[in-house]
């Protein structure tokens, strides 16, 4: 069903996030019939000379492209429902002017037709904006709740610097805000893949029995991307490969497969077992993080098919950056289900190929029965759940070859998405708007998780500054640095192909 009426405010709306990624979801929701009817976007930017017209010509084109790059028709009348809902006002963020301009923009609501239901604000502005924007709204009375009048927030990444500032960051937004009105988004968490991952363990009966610290040897999780650091060097150069993906996207992998199952998926029920999952992760002690991180570079290569410079050769990035492109990390997980499995996590840009997976490989079948075959090693047993591209899920085992003698091949058996669904082309945005529409916070992060997170990285950040991980390198295009190896050295076997 649609959405309850609302108004949707986003600030930054002349910005790169509402460009890219917040129109065409909105476009999709309005495609799929799930914004209200009574409906309201105000973007609110600096530019004294825009105007509302102008910002849907803006958007108008934005949202094309993206339909044109997706090659999925356009749809006018869903679009126009849309921009017909759009207003702009201008203001600069940090005067309370604006925040009493707003206010009164949302009282007039849709067409002056007065407001109706609840206000959604969402942040796509710089981080450093996140704590006054969200004062100021407070201070505006724009924060106060009535009945069906709800007021919420959405938060984007990153949510601070580290462990000191993500903190200082909740204590702001939780003097003036209550958890419930606080939506902080990790877009991995819209990803229909990453969702299906509870599905799969808690929906079906076959696995959840093995999935633990008998059965399991290890289990390795992978965020691999082509492209390099791209336009965005002035970010990346403070923040780096561990700050940028770490405390939040492939944590929430790990989340998602070490909880244990929930008793409803009532937001707090899943946030809860996923906050013990996290808060169980050992953090690294200062001396064991040479040992168990490994942190590197990519120098000039090929990558996706195309010649990249190397990161030190990027606009924004300084000649001699030591900022990490690429991180690997062994981590445990102190609880009785994982106590002794280790979980290996590695993420890098300009790598060999885009390739999001959890991969659980299980423990080996004895040897015994083989005795005086000649087999050697049995085949490894791996569950792969493929997060993008090619979303599914593959069991890959041992078979036998065909012939007089006992041999064992790996063969692969595999679940694709495409083949049984139709895979809509979306952002990932379009469930997280519309969650927090319809004010169900199940896919949006709770202080406590993010702060969890970021207890754990904040040793390796530490270790990293003063240079107790000495900085690899790898040629753009390869599966990363060849000290990431040395992680996987008593597994008895090495990281999953990425080349
Ligand atoms: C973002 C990071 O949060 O996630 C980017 O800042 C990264 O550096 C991106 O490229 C990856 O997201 P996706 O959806 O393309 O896998």
């Amino acid at each position: 069903p649609p959405a309850p009426p609302c108004t949707l405010v986003v600030f930054g709306v002349t910005g790169d996030l509402a460009h890219r990624l917040l129109t065409p979801a909105l476009y999709n929701l309005s495609r799929w019939n799930l914004l209200p009817d009574d409906f309201a976007l105000i973007g609110v930017g600096r530019n004294e000379e825009g105007t509302t017209q102008a910002l849907r010509d803006d958007l108008t084109a934005a949202a094309r492209a993206h339909a044109a790059q997706k090659d999925d028709g356009f749809d006018e009348g869903a679009w126009q429902r849309l921009a017909g809902a759009v207003s702009y006002l201008v203001g600069d963020l940090e005067d309370d002017a604006t925040y009493a301009r707003l206010a009164e923009r949302i009282e007039q609501g849709r067409g002056g037709r007065g407001a109706h239901g609840g206000v959604l604000f969402y942040l796509a502005v710089g981080a450093g904006l996140f704590g006054p924007v969200i004062r100021r709204l407070a201070a505006a009375g724009l924060a106060r709740e009535e009945g069906d009048a709800w007021r919420r927030v959405i938060v984007e990444k990153p949510f601070g610097h580290d462990l000191a500032s993500a903190r200082a960051l909740n204590r702001t937004i939780l003097e003036v805000l209550d958890e419930a009105q606080v939506y902080r988004i990790d877009h991995f968490l819209g990803k229909e893949t990453v969702q299906n991952i509870m599905a799969f363990r808690f929906g079906n009966g076959f696995f959840e029995p093995i999935w633990n610290r008998d059965h399991i040897d290890h289990v390795q999780i992978t965020v691999a991307e082509t492209v390099g650091v791209e336009k965005r060097g002035r970010f990346y150069e403070p923040t780096g490969a561990l700050r940028d993906m770490v405390p939040n996207h492939l944590f929430q992998l790990l989340a998602l497969t070490a909880m244990e199952p929930p008793t409803s998926f009532a937001a707090d029920a899943v946030r809860g077992r996923k906050q013990d999952a996290l808060a169980a992760v050992r953090p690294l002690s200062g001396e064991d993080v040479a040992e168990n991180a490994v942190r590197a570079q990519y120098r000039a290569g090929m990558a996706g098919g195309r010649a990249l410079p190397a990161y030190r050769g990027e606009p924004g990035v300084a000649p001699d950056s030591s900022t990490e492109t690429y991180v690997a990390m062994r981590l445990t997980i102190d609880n009785w289900r994982w106590a002794g499995v280790p979980f290996f996590l590695r993420t890098g840009k300009a790598l060999a190929r885009r390739d999001t997976e959890i991969a659980i490989r299980f423990k080996q079948a004895p040897l015994a029965l083989f005795r005086g075959t000649g087999v050697q090693h049995c085949q490894p047993n791996w569950l792969v759940l493929q997060i993008q591209p090619d979303e599914g899920i593959s069991l890959q085992f041992g078979a036998k070859v065909p012939g007089p003698n006992i041999e064992l091949a790996p063969v692969e058996m595999r679940f694709s998405y495409a083949d049984y669904f139709n895979v809509k082309a979306s952002t990932g945005y379009e469930t997280l708007i519309y969650d927090a529409m319809i004010g169900d916070a199940t896919l949006y992060q709770r202080a406590d998780t993010i702060e969890a997170g970021w207890e754990v990285v904040q040793p390796i950040l530490d270790a990293f500054a003063a240079e107790a991980v000495p900085l690899a390198t790898y040629p753009a295009g390869s599966a990363g640095p060849a000290e990431a190896d040395a992680l996987l050295a008593d597994q008895g076997c090495g990281w999953r192909p990425l080349a």
